[in-house]
């Protein structure tokens, strides 16, 4: 019996893992270990001996299953603080600067765009990209005959043969946005509609699909006068300087009448744009009072509402403000421009904690 207590003893205490110990277990005080075959003989003991080997049979066999159960709490134990070991982590380590997606400036624009507009009362309205040919065209006064069908480069959708109706077309711009704005709330309205917009050109400054804002207010007093001083505060908040010399240029749009382009008085010094200061003018957008037609194509009334409308390209004057020289990078995906001009994910603009700041 020394001899079994000595070699279970001293192989459990040896044993490396939870298997050895199994085995072990298996070998000493499994059904047919060596410490029950021993049990067993008992029965073919007189009473003296068995009364003599009896209690100290049970007492090793106590002793074995309180080793074995020992030493597998001390393997758990050193199985835990290895794990603690390789998982060590210094969480007052500062964190990593390192931006690993950013907003893209097309999206940055739009929103800061939008919190200008937003705090003037204008709601942000949308439309489809695939719009019907009188939608983007005749409703706004341009008829199929006009050169500013011709102009715009339009992309077509298909027909199947046989199908006589005018194909649909990829909005060229978002004016048509004016239309079902119209249609959905009539008047009064102030919304500006910011989206994608298609027209079939590719140079540094053009892309086939490229972005625009449209805005529209129409109320029984609009006038020329809101017109310029809503553009103003726009102008001055989007640059983000204090004064700025707006000039309105005449102009002509089939959807206005009158219309105006307007320019921006800026300097060129360096290489870099200097918004309110200089003697050169940019031109920023398109604007007007909506020609009656429009309104009546939107179902209002022109002897009641007046309107003016505007259209901004955001990509264009997102190169302008944040001095991005080449369109077609805007659409490449190429992940060097995006880190070089993205934007924190999380600053989002507003108008009180500043727009691109
Ligand atoms: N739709 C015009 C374009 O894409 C831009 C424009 C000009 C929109 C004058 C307007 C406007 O609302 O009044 O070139």
């Amino acid at each position: 019996m020394d001899d079994l207590r000595q070699k279970y003893l001293g192989a459990i205490a040896d044993a490396a893992d939870e298997a050895a110990l199994e085995a072990l277990r298996v070998a000493a005080v499994g059904k047919k270990g060596e410490v029950s075959l021993k049990m067993r003989e008992l029965g073919r003991m007189t009473p003296e001996e068995r009364q003599q080997a009896g209690p100290r049979l049970n007492a090793l066999k106590d002793e074995i299953n309180a080793a074995l159960a020992a030493r597998k709490a001390a393997l758990a134990d050193a199985a835990l603080d290895e794990r603690l070991r390789a998982e060590w982590l210094d969480v007052t380590l500062p964190a990593r600067p390192r931006r690993a997606g950013t907003i893209h400036p097309v999206s940055q624009v739009t929103e800061e765009v939008t919190a200008i507009f937003a705090d003037m009362g204008f709601a942000v309205a949308e439309g489809p990209q695939v719009e019907s040919d009188w939608h983007n065209f005749d409703a706004l006064n341009i008829p199929g005959h006009h050169p500013a069908r011709a102009e715009m480069d339009t992309f077509y959708m298909h027909r199947s043969e046989g199908d006589d109706r005018p194909p649909h077309v990829m909005r060229t711009h978002t004016s048509p946005v004016q239309i079902r704005s119209m249609e959905l709330s009539g008047a009064p309205l102030r919304v500006i509609c910011p989206g994608r917009v298609f027209r079939a050109d590719y140079d540094q400054t053009h892309t086939p699909m490229f972005h625009q804002v449209e805005g529209l207010a129409i109320d029984t007093d609009i006038s020329m006068a809101n017109l310029k001083w809503c553009l103003e505060e726009f102008v001055k908040a989007f640059f983000e300087v204090d004064n700025v010399e707006l000039r309105f240029r005449a102009s002509h749009f089939p959807f206005t009448e009158p219309s105006a382009e307007v320019d921006i008085r800026c300097s060129w010094e360096g290489g870099t744009l200097k918004v309110g200061e200089g003697d050169d003018w940019l031109e920023i957008l398109g604007s007007g009072m909506v020609h009656p037609k429009v309104l009546e194509a939107g179902n209002i009334h022109p002897s009641v509402w007046q309107g003016f409308a505007f259209g901004v390209g955001i990509d264009r004057i997102a190169m302008l403000k944040y001095g991005i020289p080449d369109l077609r990078a805007f659409f490449e995906s190429d992940l060097r421009w995006l880190r070089h001009y993205g934007f924190a994910a999380l600053d989002v603009p507003t108008l009180h904690g500043g727009l691109s700041r």
